[in-house]
């Protein structure tokens, strides 16, 4: 099938808009606060698939708790639909980075729950369950409880549990970190179709520097903590992409333009390090362990 290149997008409606967004944690044991967010500006338009990338601890998780409704921001504006978050709302569903399941519930019944938290369970819904356990490669597994499935598996439930609700704005916290290669090409995959049927937005924070220009139509990339963008790359490549595409010139200037914003952000990291880890192709891909960054 072939997918029409999102380039559409920029003329949608704004779906989440971000203006000086700061977040500040206490450490009441410190005594102390901690900015993890300062100034932070983001629009994302209705269709558009936004990754974001930058150094561990710079506050993408909680930027995406921000949209959430889950964390209040310190200072700044955040709209999701033109509406000032004041709490989660079910339009919005997360895929959380350390999966969030419910142990006591098995595969089937942890998926269902994404429907049962919003009131929304009919006689549509175990076959929607289904279709959705299927979706993310988990049929068989219905009866399986958390603990007895790999931590990519458990990360797949998650996915489906967020997908089930059908909603109008998907945020994605690393949900394919713990996948093995090949079923995260799979999953990258079905995203993509899902995206380009659905139309819903994404936000998809990712340390995979391949995976972010292989699914989104704008990478963000965020400084050090205190977080803020440090720089927005359109990906204009053509879709469908597939791991082909990791071939085409323009995705490795991509890919490399995406490193060097990072790296810059690794002032630990010598220059000499970095051109000896470029020469050696350390960061020619991120299919295997779920390396990059
Ligand atoms: N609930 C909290 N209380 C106090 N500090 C927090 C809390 N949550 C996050 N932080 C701090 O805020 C900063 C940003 O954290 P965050 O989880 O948003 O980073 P991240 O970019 O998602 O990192 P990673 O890539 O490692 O997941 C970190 O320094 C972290 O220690
Ligand atoms: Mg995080």
């Amino acid at each position: 099938m072939q997918v029409p290149a999102q380039q559409d997008y920029r003329s949608r409606a704004i779906a989440v808009e971000a203006r000086g967004v700061s977040v500040e944690y206490d450490l009441s044991r410190e005594k102390s606060t901690l900015i993890a967010l300062e100034d932070f500006n983001l629009e994302v338009r209705e269709g558009e698939f936004l990754a974001i990338v930058g150094p561990s601890g710079c506050g993408k998780s909680t930027f995406l708790n921000v949209v959430a409704g889950l964390v209040e921001p310190a200072a700044g504006e955040i709209k999701v639909y033109g509406k000032p978050v004041t709490g989660p709302e079910p339009d919005r569903a997360v895929v959380f980075q350390d999966y969030a399941l419910m142990p006591w519930r098995t595969v089937e019944k942890n998926v269902r729950f994404g429907l049962e938290m919003q009131g929304r369970v009919d006689s549509t819904t175990k076959d929607k369950v289904a279709h959705y356990i299927k979706m993310v490669g988990l049929s068989g597994f219905e009866n399986s409880y958390p603990r007895e499935l790999s931590g990519g598996m458990r990360q797949r439930v998650g996915l489906a549990r967020a997908l089930v609700t059908e909603p109008r704005l998907l945020l994605m916290d690393e949900p394919f970190a713990a996948v093995d290669a090949m079923t995260r090409e799979i999953m990258q995959e079905e995203l993509t179709k899902i995206v380009a049927t659905t139309g819903q937005p994404i936000i998809f924070i990712t340390h995979g520097v391949d995976e972010a220009v292989t699914l989104a139509d704008r990478i963000a990339v965020v400084t050090n903590r205190p977080g803020r963008i440090k720089e927005i790359i359109e990906v204009d490549l053509p879709r469908p992409r597939s791991r082909a595409s990791r071939q085409l010139p323009e995705f490795q200037a991509l890919r490399e333009r995406v490193w060097q914003l990072l790296s810059s952000e690794h002032p630990e990291r010598s220059e000499a390090e970095m051109a000896v880890s470029a020469a050696a192709g350390h960061h020619a891909t991120d299919a295997g362990s779920g390396g990059g960054i």
